[in-house]
């Protein structure tokens, strides 16, 4: 019996196209590739399995595109860029990867917490520059991190795993998040719950760790710069949007806060040019789960997640279960 036809958007890595390949007749794209979205809407016109990543959509328009689509793979966590409803009307099954990149993801949090407080980045480029004069008293000098409050924006499975690496630097940690905490697991995280806006006011380093949802577009903006510290930090390795980069551009030029470390951009890999030249920020090209480990983890999930609906299993990390039930 021949297999049913997948397309992967990337080549992944090797333990994941060895899952794929068992079950599927798989057309991979070369990174060279760099697959569009013309050539994407072609490309699936008869497949039956995609494994795609953050970089494509998965909405109306492609599948429609993909009539004979079952299952919609995504190697992420976040799964902002997938329509669930569209997918669960045309019995397409929606999965990502959570949980294998949690700490891979909470270290680079807190490397760009580090490196945008100590002024790492700054540092570096002097030295490279060669107009580094030598030692100095009061050179590039920044704030701590031990003992510092860091407010964290949603505590989920990344929020937890940055909580847990603030009790090394003896920090005091809030967090916001839609859903309290049990009690057990605030005292565990030694993490203390406040509204947003008092954890904004009180924070010295406020960290995002939501989903991108219709009520977390934009939940950083102009009200809430005002709020925070003159010497707060703001990381962001959640998604762009959660972040009004105007407004971002504007409290730095107003110096309403210190700085600010991003992994991720509103419209990537459009940069906002007001962020370019400014050395009170830090930019990643998103890449806080871009560890071997970590990424070759994500893409085995999501290759597991396809090997399971074949096996007649339901796949672990379906979005959309009611999907199956057609
Ligand atoms: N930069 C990267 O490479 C990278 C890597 C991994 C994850 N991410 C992003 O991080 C996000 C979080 O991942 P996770 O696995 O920790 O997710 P998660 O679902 O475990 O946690 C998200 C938390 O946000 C909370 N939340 C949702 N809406 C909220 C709101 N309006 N206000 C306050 N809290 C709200 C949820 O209750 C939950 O506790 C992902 O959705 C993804 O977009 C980015």
């Amino acid at each position: 019996m021949s297999k049913p036809k997948a397309l992967a958007t990337r080549p992944l890595f090797p333990p994941a196209r060895a899952i794929l390949n068992e079950q599927c007749d798989v057309d991979y794209c070369t990174v060279a590739e760099r697959i569009s979205r013309f050539e994407l809407l072609k490309r699936v016109a008869d497949i039956v399995v995609l494994v795609w990543l953050l970089t494509e959509k998965v909405d109306e328009e492609l599948l429609a595109a993909a009539p004979k689509l079952r299952i919609a793979a995504t190697v992420s966590v976040g799964y902002d860029n997938i329509d669930v409803a569209a997918c669960t009307r045309r019995k397409v099954i929606a999965t990502n990867t959570p949980g294998v990149l949690d700490d891979t993801t909470a270290d680079f949090a807190w490397t760009l917490l580090m490196a945008i407080s100590r002024r790492l980045v700054e540092g570096d480029a002097w030295v490279r520059a060669g107009t580094w004069p030598g030692w100095d008293l009061d050179q590039l000098l920044g704030g701590d991190v031990h003992g510092k409050t860091v407010g964290i924006v949603g505590i989920g499975r990344i929020g937890r795993g940055v909580a847990r690496r603030a009790q090394g630097f003896n920090m005091r940690v809030l967090y916001t998040d839609q859903v309290r905490i049990t009690p057990q697991l605030e005292k565990e995280l030694h993490v203390e719950y406040h509204p947003i806006d008092a954890l904004l006011r009180e924070s010295e380093f406020v960290t995002l760790h939501v989903p991108l949802l219709h009520d977390t577009r934009h939940l950083i903006s102009s009200a809430e710069f005002e709020k925070m510290k003159r010497s707060a930090y703001l990381i962001n390795t959640a998604r762009g949007p959660v972040v009004d980069e105007n407004a971002l551009v504007d409290a730095l030029e107003r110096r309403l806060i210190a700085g600010a470390a991003l992994d991720v951009y509103e419209r990537e890999p459009h940069v906002h040019p007001g962020l370019i030249a400014r050395k009170d920020v830090i930019l990643a090209p998103h890449l806080a789960s871009a560890s071997i480990e970590t990424r070759t983890k994500m893409a085995v999930m999501a290759a597991t997640n396809v090997a399971a609906l074949f096996e007649g299993r339901r796949p672990p990390n379906a979005l959309n279960v009611e999907a199956l039930s057609f």
